[in-house]
């Protein structure tokens, strides 16, 4: 299969699209040379034939009023002698009366000719030109008129025919397979630089994703090199970062499992029930803490930029789904004595989202606000309309600032604040923000009027049926 794909088919095409109106018009001149060559051929010899009409009617002589053929077969013979064709000859009196000749030559097919009249006939099967005209007898024009049939096979028109034709068509045979041969070469040569590309692409490692050379790619293709180049300097990249992220997700794995390794160990050698079940119960805690990020990460690969074939995006409407989630908080809000509020839209958001993703955005933003607010403090979670067809959903809590330079930072993987005391591993804000760009939402921390805590909001485009017209 390989090997049918690696046909030049463009030298083909090329090659097809020269030779076959080339071929075409060859047949049709083959044709226009035939029939002129076979007029020509037949002007050239039908004069000879009338020619030798005259001097048979020269043998024609009169008796009284009846006139009468006096050719002997000798000279019959030279006058028909010919090295090519045959050629028969018959006198007709002009009532009808056979002077002499062949028998056997077809009655003229017009008994009156006013000129003399030439055309094609058959003597014993074999094609014949025939030439028909009425001639005088002895030297004076006027009557009485003899009919003097002269008939001769074709050979010798045909070969002159051909000949010409031969002439004509030959060359152009050659020019044609010159040119095949030329466009065959040229095209050869043309493509050769795509071939060198092949190779150079067909040989390179599978991990070399280093630009193509493009000094001598044809300008033709010089687009469609320089969009594989694109693709393969995004492929790096988005390998570099798959690359980082699995050494990162390794490394954040590393402690809390080696943290296990040393409770468990420790657990081992305690005698006293009562401290084996302390460390059993820290060890609980552990494997909770990692078996979170290990569903954090799980979570990142899933809100990959490419993983929008897997959205299940339906109408949903954002008012009640931020109140739902948020009910849920309640109980772990009022562990840390923080007040958490809800201040929603009056009508319904509908926005087009996919329930659990949207589930863990709000989730993930609910948690930070109440895992990074002192005890005591307050968290409203509020949707509204902005009123340019999107909604928005905010968080805000009265905690302590987030340092400007962190902004952005603090989106980025694995990424956490210095000196932060809560339990996490900075991956809340990444899932948080991949699941922004699923829906076609823009995720912004903005300065409290206060000067007092922050409030991450996502704006949401509203579904068109929604918006205001
Ligand atoms: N509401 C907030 N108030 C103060 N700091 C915050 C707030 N939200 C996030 N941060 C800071 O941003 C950092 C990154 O947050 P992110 O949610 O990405 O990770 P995390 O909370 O540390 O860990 P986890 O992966 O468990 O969510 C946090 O470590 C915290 O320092
Ligand atoms: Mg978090």
């Amino acid at each position: 299969m390989a090997k049918a794909e690696s046909q030049p088919r463009l030298q083909r095409k090329l090659l097809a699209w020269l030779l076959v109106p080339l071929a075409v018009l060859l047949v049709l001149d083959t044709a226009v040379a035939y029939w002129n060559s076979l007029r020509f051929a037949n002007l050239a010899y039908d004069r000879a034939l009338h020619e030798i009409g005259r001097e048979i009617a020269l043998h024609v002589k009169l008796e009284g009023t009846q006139p009468r053929l006096e050719l002997s077969e000798a000279a019959a013979n030279i006058l028909l002698l010919d090295p090519e064709d045959q050629l028969f000859y018959r006198v007709t009196a002009e009532n009808g009366a056979s002077l002499g000749g062949d028998a056997d030559l077809p009655a003229p097919r017009n008994g009156k000719p006013a000129a003399p009249d030439f055309y094609g006939a058959a003597v014993r099967g074999e094609p014949v030109r025939m030439m028909v005209a009425w001639m005088p007898v002895g030297p004076d024009a006027g009557p009485p008129q003899v009919l003097v049939q002269v008939a001769e096979t074709l050979h010798k028109r045909e070969r002159l025919t051909w000949e010409m034709v031969a002439n004509v068509v030959l060359p152009q045979l050659l020019l044609m397979v010159m040119a095949t041969a030329v466009v065959w070469i040229g095209v050869s040569r043309g493509l050769e630089p795509l071939k060198r590309l092949r190779r150079a692409v067909s040989d390179r490692s599978h991990l070399d994703l280093s630009p193509i050379d493009t000094h001598d790619v044809p300008g033709e293709v010089r687009p469609l090199v320089d969009e594989v180049n694109e693709l393969m300097a995004r492929l790096g990249r988005t390998f570099d970062f798959q690359n980082r992220f699995v050494a990162d997700a390794a490394h954040q794995l590393k402690t809390p499992v080696s943290g296990l390794k040393a409770q468990i160990e420790l657990a081992l050698r305690e005698n006293d029930l009562q401290r084996v079940r302390h460390s059993l119960a820290q060890l609980y805690i552990s494997a909770d803490r990692l078996s979170r990020l290990v569903r954090q990460l799980l979570s990142l690969a899933r809100n990959e930029p490419g993983a929008l074939d897997s959205m299940q995006l339906q109408p949903l409407d954002l008012n009640a789904h931020a109140l739902e989630v948020s009910m849920d908080w309640v109980p772990q809000a009022i562990k840390r004595s923080i007040d958490l509020g809800f201040e929603g839209a009056e009508h319904p958001l509908t926005i087009n989202a996919d329930r659990d993703r949207l589930r863990e955005l709000i989730n993930n933003l609910i948690d930070n606000a109440i895992r990074y607010t002192h005890p005591g403090g307050r968290v409203t979670v509020q949707a509204s309309r902005t009123g340019d067809g999107q909604c928005r959903l905010a968080i805000s809590d009265d905690g302590p600032r987030i340092p400007v330079a962190e902004r952005a930072r603090i989106f980025e993987r694995f990424h956490r604040l210095l000196g932060t005391q809560e339990d996490g591993s900075g991956l809340g804000l990444a899932i948080v923000s991949e699941i922004a760009t699923l829906h076609g939402a823009r995720i912004t921390l903005e300065e409290d009027v206060d000067g007092v805590g922050n409030t991450f909001s996502v704006f949401f485009p509203l579904r068109a049926d929604e918006r205001p017209v």
